[in-house]
């Protein structure tokens, strides 16, 4: 039987886990020796295609719980036989069964990633850029090996140059598309008040924006501030930037599920967080790129959720992200890292809701009459729309014209600055300043750098 006590200590370090835009689409029941773990419907996202990141997430916090569990001597068998193929996966949990282990239940065994799981963090400062050793990304790749799930790496300017184009290219499409860009801005918090007022989403300050950035992006909430930015071509701009820190980076690594559906990406979310805990007691930091593994699998899935232009750039993507991972064309994107040594700790930590908020009394979710994010997918004859807030425009017109004069000058004011890094970076390579790189479909042709990283991950599993 469970106490509370323990039931509090487990939810606690589960709830430590990693999840997309801090949604902590997770909740968690305990039933004799079993603690259930389920996908809370009201804070998964709507644009995540198929829940996969809610699945990922939770595949997270499942391992915390499983860590802590036998961290306190008990032995520890999951099952997710139930999750099926996801259409009753929702309503469905991951089983998390306690017994008597090694040390008899109840008494401290220690784990050795017990103490690393309040210690993890998502890390989005620039990396130092040396290569990671083979025995380093060997001792990462072991660590997972227990999971039905796919780890492959990437390094080398060329590839790194080559992911960060591709990323630039999907993350706009993020701000630009409007179910996008309106579910980004239900989750974003601007303020210390409305972060501790709600306790998930994405908090702003975590993101490393300067402070003098915060009000302009407050104002990209307006449509007609977002149609101005992205017709002066802003938004790509922003998102190339945040893509260029691919390129800082001591190697970035492709977690995939083997199999489809919410099991798989239960396991795949599982390994992710042992990666990172192995990771983050080897003091490297990691930072999840969600955009390309989630448009990759919606552009299977559910292709109209894009509008026609941005499932073009998709489709070229596909080939180009297939050859840089050329082990993982039969499994299903999960996650990408970027993984290094860190030149910079984050700013903030990310807010977590109070354990007592993410604990069921039976099966019925915590939040069913109360969805977490105000946008409501539904689909009409041109795709997707949403219902929300932002659609009153009302103050963003004015807004809009003055983005456009200030971004209007800083583009005449740059045009005067020689730029010497052009022709050097046409090639795609990261350089330590500029990473423009062709369009992603052009790629292929492109001479590749040594793998060095890919060849010890061969050596490691002995696959491919
Ligand atoms: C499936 C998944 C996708 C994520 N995608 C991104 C991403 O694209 N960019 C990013 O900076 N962080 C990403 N994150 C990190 C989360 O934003 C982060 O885990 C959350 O805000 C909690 O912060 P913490 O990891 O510091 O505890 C992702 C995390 C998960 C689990």
């Amino acid at each position: 039987m469970i106490s509370e006590a323990l039931l509090h200590r487990l939810v606690t370090a589960a709830s430590r886990a990693p999840s997309a835009d801090n949604m902590q689409a997770w909740s968690f029941a305990a039933a004799g020796d079993v603690v259930d773990v389920y996908v809370e419907p009201g804070r998964v996202l709507p644009t995540d295609v198929d829940a996969m990141f809610a699945w990922v997430g939770l595949g997270a916090a499942v391992e915390n719980l499983v860590i802590a569990a036998e961290d306190e001597g008990f032995g520890v068998t999951v099952d997710d036989g139930g999750l099926g193929d996801g259409t009753s996966g929702d309503r469905e949990p991951v089983r998390v069964r306690l017994s008597p282990g090694g040390s008899g239940s109840g008494s401290r065994s220690g784990h050795p990633l017990a103490g690393w799981i309040e210690r993890r963090e998502t890390n989005r400062g620039p990396y130092d850029e040396t290569p990671l050793d083979p025995t380093t990304l060997g001792e990462l790749t072991e660590a997972v090996g227990r999971f039905d799930a796919g780890v492959h790496w990437i390094g080398g300017s060329a590839d790194l140059g080559l992911m960060a184009s591709m990323d630039a290219r999907s993350s706009y499409i993020r701000l630009e598309h409007r179910p996008l860009h309106d579910e980004l801005f239900d989750i974003l918090r601007f303020s210390r008040r409305s972060v501790e007022e709600t306790g998930f989403g994405l908090d702003f300050a975590s993101l490393g924006v300067p402070p003098a950035l915060v009000g302009a992006a407050r104002l990209l909430r307006y449509p007609s501030v977002m149609k101005v930015v992205s017709h002066l071509g802003i938004g790509r701009f922003v998102a190339r930037q945040l893509a260029a820190k691919l390129c800082a980076a001591g190697a970035v690594c492709l977690v995939t599920a083997r199999r489809a559906g919410p099991a798989g990406y239960v396991e795949a979310g599982r390994a992710m967080e042992r990666l990172w805990l192995a990771a983050t007691a080897r003091e490297l930091a990691v930072q999840p790129y969600g955009v390309l593994p989630q448009y990759l699998t919606k552009l299977d899935v559910e292709p109209e959720g894009f509008l026609p232009r941005y499932a073009e750039v998709m489709r070229g993507h596909r080939e180009p992200f297939a050859g840089l991972f050329p082990g993982a064309r039969d499994e299903h994107p999960a996650i990408v890292l970027r993984v290094g040594r860190p030149r910079e700790q984050p700013p903030r930590r990310s807010v977590r809701l109070p354990v007592d908020q993410l604990i069921r009394s039976g099966r019925e979710p915590l939040l069913t009459s109360r969805p977490a994010i105000a946008a409501i997918r539904h689909r009409g004859a041109g795709g997707w729309r949403t219902g929300r807030v932002s659609s009153q425009d009302a103050g963003g017109r004015r807004a809009a014209s003055a983005v456009a004069t200030v971004w209007t000058a800083i583009k005449r004011a740059s045009q005067a600055v020689p730029r010497a890094n052009e022709a050097a970076t046409s090639e795609g390579q990261c350089t330590a300043r500029n990473t423009r790189v062709p369009p992603a479909a052009s790629a292929p042709a492109r001479a590749r750098s040594p793998i060095v990283v890919r060849r010890s991950w061969d050596q490691t599993r002995g696959e491919r």
